[in-house]
């Protein structure tokens, strides 16, 4: 078993519709270890989902994926004023921005998308942010593009800098073996989960490939 253990699974919801977001989380919220407000819902409810989630799962880990850009410490405190536990900011926010927000909620995670270096990540460590999501695009999965040996190299890089590590983008059961021998802290799936015939099975289903992989 790795450092950190099992990696866990943290389900996002990116519904666009409140309602379709607490039908989802209904059918997996007891499967999962984490549960993500995720940007499209966040973007098209507001805080209001964060609070719904936290009054059904006051136990969970309940996470905000802002993406936030700027003005970190307003964002941040909206985010724990609702219920959430972690929030996400995006990696070409600045240094004040990350430690602004760190403030406010009980972690961070830094999402990497574009171009990013691995300076920026040495200085995100240095500020006290230890998680990052690493991040295939959805509009790069849909122009064909998928995970590479380059992105495994940069994931296991991260783990090696103390980096707990988040993994996310179209996840499948079936992707999970790519990553079999790196210590992933949190598998992210959205759709995988959501849209499969039977959420819960789904949910399960990664889990169980979690734990023969990495058990
Ligand atoms: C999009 C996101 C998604 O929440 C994340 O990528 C998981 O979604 P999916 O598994 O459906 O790709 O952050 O910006």
């Amino acid at each position: 078993m790795g450092r950190m253990g099992l990696p866990k699974l943290q389900i996002a919801l990116d519904n666009g519709v409140l309602s379709e977001a607490l039908e989802s989380i209904r059918l997996v919220g007891d499967e999962v270890d984490v549960i993500e407000a995720g940007t499209i819902l966040c973007l098209a409810e507001g805080m209001e989902a964060v609070r719904c989630l936290r009054a059904l799962y006051p136990e969970k880990t309940i996470l905000a994926d802002t993406k936030c850009a700027d003005a970190g410490g307003t964002v941040a405190k909206n985010c724990a004023d609702a219920g959430a536990d972690w929030m996400t900011v995006i990696c070409c926010a600045t240094i004040p921005t990350m430690k602004a927000a760190l403030k406010e909620v009980r972690d961070l995670q830094v999402e990497l998308y574009g171009d990013w270096t691995f300076a920026q990540a040495e200085a995100w460590m240095a500020a006290g942010l230890t998680q990052v999501v690493y991040h295939q695009s959805r509009d790069a999965l849909l122009a064909g593009e998928t995970w590479t040996d380059k992105d495994l190299d940069k994931i296991r890089k991260l783990v090696s800098m103390g980096f707990k590590v988040s993994v996310t983008g179209g996840l499948e059961v079936e992707t999970l073996p790519l990553f079999a021998g790196i210590d992933v802290y949190t598998f992210i799936a959205g759709r995988g989960i959501r849209d499969a015939s039977d959420p819960r099975q789904a949910a399960r289903d990664f889990k169980a490939e979690i734990a023969r992989i990495w058990g």
